[in-house]
């Protein structure tokens, strides 16, 4: 069984997304920008498609299309159950975004929250995973801790994140993969020591789930939040929580809403087409795990391991070439962990600042030459004001595994020459 991601292998995976096909000045387009939202597959542009073909029409009547629909958004809601190993499909929320979901859930679930209570959230974290759960503590009078960066590596600081948990603490709110440094953080280890306080813990998934596998009962958490619009699919949000808090909390809904999960918690009337979107994008990878294994009928659980496994391999290789090739450009600095023995704690997302130009002049000079990547702060504000890189931010160089080495050392040799001339 050959389960590597072969040149091979990536140029059939690459073959899938017809927006890679795009051209520069009769160069390929270089797509550095999966962190801000990948590009999509055929399948999931067909799936999209094949809805509105078929069955447009709303959820719960008494007609062909309507059951068709609702057949294909529980087909959704499994898929999603799949990817994140969830035990059932009910426990599936979709959203128009993570940040949308999870403003109406840390809405509900602050209820739950009294003054004198407490919660911690990171400076690393996107602020989707902050702002949210801020605004949700000070409506509640409940006071909100943040835990600290180690700044050398931007890694979150655990012993600091630990050291904010006690009786009190309701809620730690933390990311799987910092979509700045590309950081991964040690849910586990942090969802286990929550528990001694009987805090909840909510994860953030977002920038992990084009990297590696998800898995909520590995981690132990209560809540898991991902978009599937950075994994290949269309502008999604996925909430994941266990079933018994979600039956019992209450929802902010409208009547005569269905008390039934998961419509309890999805307001208003879906985006249905994109869900058939989601659950193609979640085949699209699962697909892959069935041609490495070489098994079509593995299912689709197992697929997603053999796929991620796979990917996290080859994208741990572009990440080292990437790494070393910046490391040879003289006044270019990486804001994350660099050392290839390390190389399996960070997913493939590299931040970089350079004195002679601004990250906007950067990125700019960097998309007149074809190659898109996004400068700023990306929302992960609290880092770039801990870096002090406000109002500026980094350049981030974002890899997912349809990049290829060809086109990290045209990257290298882009930045060369732009800052040779600067
Ligand atoms: C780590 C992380 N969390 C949350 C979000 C917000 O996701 P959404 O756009 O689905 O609200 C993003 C988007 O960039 C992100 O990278």
């Amino acid at each position: 069984m050959d389960s590597q991601l072969t040149p091979e292998l990536i140029q059939q995976c690459r073959a899938q997304f017809p927006a890679l096909a795009r051209e520069h000045e009769g160069q390929p387009a270089i797509f550095l920008d999966g962190p801000a939202g990948t590009q999509v597959t055929q399948s999931v542009i067909d799936a999209i498609s094949h809805y509105y073909c078929t069955c447009n029409a709303n959820h719960g009547g008494q007609f062909a299309t309507s059951r068709e629909s609702d057949e294909l958004v529980q087909q959704a809601h499994q898929a999603l159950a799949d990817l994140v190993g969830a035990d059932d499909w009910q426990e599936i929320i979709f959203g128009a975004n993570m940040t949308t979901l999870t403003f109406a859930f840390s809405r509900a679930l602050s209820k739950t929250w009294s003054a004198g209570d407490n919660i911690v959230v990171t400076r690393l974290d996107h602020d989707a995973n902050v702002s949210t759960w801020a605004l949700a503590a000070r409506d509640q009078n409940v006071e909100i801790r943040y835990a600290a960066i180690q700044q050398d590596d931007c890694t979150l600081d655990v012993n600091d994140l630990k050291s904010k948990i006690d009786d009190r603490t309701r809620l730690v709110a933390v990311g799987l993969a910092s979509n700045s440094s590309g950081s991964i953080n040690p849910v586990k280890e942090i969802t286990s020591y929550a528990k001694q306080f009987d805090a909840q813990v909510f994860i953030d998934a977002v920038h992990y789930a084009p990297h590696r596998l998800i898995d909520v009962q590995e981690i132990g958490c209560d809540f898991l939040a991902c978009s599937t619009y950075k994994f290949f699919g269309p502008h999604i949000g996925v909430l994941w929580a266990k079933k018994e808090i979600l039956e019992t909390l209450e929802a902010y809904k409208v009547r005569p809403s269905s008390p039934a999960l998961p419509d309890k918690w999805m307001t208003g009337t879906q985006n249905f087409a994109s869900l058939c979107g989601a659950r193609a994008a979640v085949d699209y990878i699962a697909d892959l795990g069935r041609t490495l294994a070489n098994d079509g009928s593995l299912q689709r659980r197992s697929a997603l391991q053999v796929a991620y496994q796979a990917i996290a391999d080859y994208e741990d290789e572009l990440c080292q070439k990437l790494l070393e090739g910046l490391a040879s450009i003289d006044g270019l600095k990486v804001y994350g962990i660099t050392e290839a023995s390390r190389i399996q704690q960070r997913v493939p997302t590299i931040s970089v600042t350079h004195s002679k130009l601004t990250a906007k002049e950067l990125a700019h000079e960097l998309g007149q030459r074809g190659i898109y990547a996004w400068d700023g702060n990306y929302y992960a504000l609290e880092l770039t004001e801990q870096l002090g890189l406000e109002p500026e931010g980094m350049v981030r160089l974002g890899l997912v595994h349809y990049n290829t080495a060809d086109e990290v050392e045209r990257v290298i040799a882009a930045l060369k020459e732009i800052l040779e001339k600067s």
